[in-house]
């Protein structure tokens, strides 16, 4: 028996209807093992701004910081397209302020559903990718400057922060099939140049794993042409952003892929891969499973509750093996109700 305190900020979108069915799963599983898990939710991005005017409002930054991790849903939407603050700054500001600078974002294909990949079974037969996104660092924090008629984004990354993303991706190999993958753009970019040259000095650290390096185009075009020849993917922010949209594809629905986002030290925050999507928002169609598996990464790598994360996987798995499949893979079940079908497995 052990106590959690967790903070929620659903946001907007569909974010608040992921969230709560993700802390009924955490509330399932913590009876199941006798926890005692303590919510706090809190506004980011649109929401925030609508109640505060701040994307992310100190209040909900110091109860983030305080906590023991932290479940996001998904920030954005047309309705402050154009407006002085969007509410994408709060998912950024947040991710800056707490330090995670590493993103996990597990692509992973569930053998019931390899007929809703678009791709012949025989491709994603086997997938099992964990993609390292940097992710607070490149051209998502560079300067910005903006008149009439010119803008720039400047990218840039130091050592540092390239050598601690790849150790996590290096170790995470380690402990999987023992391949890397290193995305860059270096036959054109500074940054990936200086991209390169750290992962394959930091290599030397880990002669067990195998090193590979692929341009981030050709990346694109391998990833469907032979998904199952890559183990551990690292890549920089903008880059790890793209290729994990593009490998929920793999997985049948971007509704399926969490991800956790880490730091050296402190709480991490742990939200999946998707956005608000504001065309299913508000109508109970969005598949809580990505949020749900952010909350298995939460109980393994928040609380460090292995047994508990493999038993929220595990009923992930039973559900979807038994054909209960909310309407983005073809079934007929709303969030909620998916997300009770899960609980109840617990
Ligand atoms: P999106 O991921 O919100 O939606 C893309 C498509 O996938 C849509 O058709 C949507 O209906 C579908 N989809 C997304 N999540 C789903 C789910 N759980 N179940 C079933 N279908 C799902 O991407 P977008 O439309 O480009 O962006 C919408 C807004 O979300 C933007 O404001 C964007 O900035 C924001 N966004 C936020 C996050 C985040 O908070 N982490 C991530 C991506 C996009
Ligand atoms: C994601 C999202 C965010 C990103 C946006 C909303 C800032 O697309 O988490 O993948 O680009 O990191
Ligand atoms: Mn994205």
């Amino acid at each position: 028996m052990s106590r959690h305190s967790l903070v929620l900020l659903p946001g907007d979108g569909v974010g608040p209807e992921v969230t709560h069915a993700a802390r009924l799963v955490l509330q399932a599983v913590a009876r199941r093992f006798g926890h005692d898990l303590a919510f706090a939710e809190h506004p980011i991005g649109g929401a925030a701004i609508d109640a505060t005017g701040e994307p992310l409002p100190e209040a909900t930054l110091q109860a983030c910081v305080a906590s023991d991790a932290v479940l996001l849903g998904a920030v954005g939407g047309p309705k402050w397209d154009g407006g002085a603050k969007r509410p994408e700054q709060g998912l950024l500001a947040i991710r800056k302020s707490m330090g995670l600078f590493a993103n996990l974002r597990p692509a992973k294909i569930d053998d019931p559903l390899i007929d809703r990949s678009p791709l012949k079974a025989e491709a994603v037969r086997g997938v099992d990718i964990l993609i390292v996104r940097e992710l607070t660092g490149g051209v998502y924090f560079g300067e910005r400057t903006r008149t009439a008629t010119t803008a720039s984004d400047l990218c840039a990354y130091s050592v540092e922060e390239i050598e601690r993303v790849a150790r996590i991706a290096f170790d995470a190999a380690r402990g999987r099939r023992g391949k890397l993958t290193s995305v860059d753009k270096a036959n054109v970019l500074e940054t990936s140049r200086l991209w390169r040259e750290t992962v394959v000095r930091l290599h030397r650290d880990y002669p067990d794993v195998t090193l590979e390096h692929q341009l981030v185009d050709s990346m694109a075009m391998k990833l469907i042409t032979s998904p199952s020849s890559f183990d551990v993917v690292l890549t920089e922010n903008m880059f790890g952003d793209i290729l994990s949209d593009e490998a929920s594809v793999l997985a049948g629905s971007i509704g399926l892929l969490g991800s956790a986002s880490l730091g050296a030290s402190g709480p991490g925050l742990f939200e999946p891969i998707h956005g608000s999507a504001p065309d299913i928002a508000g109508q109970d169609r969005a598949n809580p499973i990505g949020a749900i598996r952010s909350a298995a990464m939460l109980l393994r790598y928040g609380l460090k509750l292995k047994a508990e994360a493999e038993a929220v996987e595990a009923a992930v798995g039973a559900a979807i093996a038994a054909g209960e499949l909310t309407g983005d893979l073809g079934g007929a079940l709303g969030t909620q109700a998916m997300a009770e079908r899960i609980a109840a497995r617990l």
